[in-house]
């Protein structure tokens, strides 16, 4: 592995504000992540599923109610999560022809911004492929500027300027009113967000998060690294000036059998994003949470916490409960995180969830890549696709 850490690349993060501690000047500031949109075959019962199992609560809707005709959109919200879940009402239309290719998957991510012109703007000027030009939507809570350019796959981000806005989202949605809203299981902000791309073009991508939105590799990963007897894999970590925006991307590496990106790729039909993490401030309570809900996790064999505390060191956590629940541990420089992998979440083999737990540590779990594509390769024999 090769961190990277030069005066120019600054990855200590402070655990609570979740900001570096030494950002660089980015030419394009982004505050975090706004939303994520999935593309879904069905909205309504997908939305269901997120607030039952996942612990989302409604917070706004469109569609024929609100005077749309072509698609139906839920939006659901858990603290600074909000996705997005949007079906077609119509044939014929390119989000239907997104999830005949595809399947369920994220279409967009959208990046909140202080000016979505200028973001655009500078991408644009910096080599992006414009996906939606700088377009002013309003009501009567305000205005937003949104903007968009096109990244791998079919993947867009979306560049959302809300500072005179002040709407439940966007104009067009009304607030989504439902008496049905659980318990939040704890989830709170997204920590990064993973791409698989083709062989052979991660530095492609590399290279465009660097040219075009100003993002610094913090590190990488190859197949050495990323490898068991059967499959491998290369990743590097793309990170920008403020740490709130952190997006490895992945690619296979050749092996005896297919690898987990390999499968992405045949059942995705395509680049896309393989999976969310998501940040928890206590990985026990919200992944017994996730767990009576329903959600099923990677499963690693119960040898890996027979030396683990040799491996990581004095945690705070009790060994035996994350046994109990299957959570990984990891140590780094800085201090170490906890972290757990869904099952996957749609009809195809394509993207899950990570949950993940950072105690000072900024890293990903390099120590767990063993186990766990170990038992991907389960899952993926189970299917006949290793
Ligand atoms: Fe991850």
């Amino acid at each position: 592995m090769v961190t990277l850490q030069d005066s120019n690349t600054a990855t200590l993060i402070n655990s609570s504000t979740q900001q570096l501690v030494n950002p660089t000047k980015d030419f394009m500031p982004i505050n975090g992540t706004d939303y994520l949109e999935l593309y879904v075959s069905n909205a309504k019962q997908a939305a269901h599923f997120y607030k039952s199992a996942f612990g989302f609560s409604s917070l706004a809707y469109r569609g024929l109610e609100t005077g749309a005709r072509e698609t139906e959109s839920y939006v659901v919200v858990q603290d600074k999560i909000r996705l997005v879940l949007t079906s077609p009402l119509k044939s014929g239309t390119d989000i239907g022809r997104h999830i005949d290719q595809h399947g369920d998957g994220v279409k967009v991510t959208a990046l909140w911004v202080d000016d979505a012109t200028y973001a655009y703007e500078e991408a644009v000027k910096r080599g992006a492929k414009s996906y939606m030009k700088p377009t002013r939507e309003e009501d009567e809570h305000g205005h937003v500027v949104r903007s968009g350019i096109h990244t791998y796959g079919e993947v867009v981000h979306i560049f959302v300027e809300r500072k005179n806005y002040n709407g439940i989202f966007l104009p067009g949605f009304e607030k989504w009113e439902t008496s049905y809203n659980p318990p939040s299981v704890g989830l709170k902000y997204v920590d990064h967000m993973v791409g698989n791309v083709d062989l052979g073009r991660m530095d492609y991508w590399v290279k465009f998060y660097e040219e075009v939105m100003g993002f610094k590799q913090i590190m990488s990963f190859d197949d050495k690294d990323i490898s068991t007897e059967y499959t491998a894999l290369r990743s590097k970590v793309m990170s920008n000036g403020n740490g709130r925006i952190k997006f490895p991307i992945n690619e296979p590496a050749p092996g005896l059998k297919k690898s987990q990106v390999d499968e992405y790729l045949e059942f995705y039909e395509g680049e896309g994003v393989q999976h969310i993490a998501v940040a928890t401030d206590n990985i026990v309570e919200t992944v017994t949470e996730l767990r009576n809900r329903g959600i099923e996790f990677l499963q690693v064999p119960s040898t890996y916490y027979d030396v683990l505390q040799e491996r990581v060191g004095k945690i705070d956590e009790d060994i035996d409960s994350l046994k109990e629940l299957g959570i990984l541990v990891d140590r780094d420089d800085e201090g170490y995180l906890l972290q757990i992998f869904t099952k996957t979440v749609q009809a195809r083999p394509t993207m899950f969830f990570e949950i993940i737990q950072r105690k000072g540590a900024t890293s990903f779990g390099k120590g767990n890549f063993k186990a766990l594509f170990e038992a991907i390769e389960r899952e993926q024999a189970l299917r006949g696709t290793l």
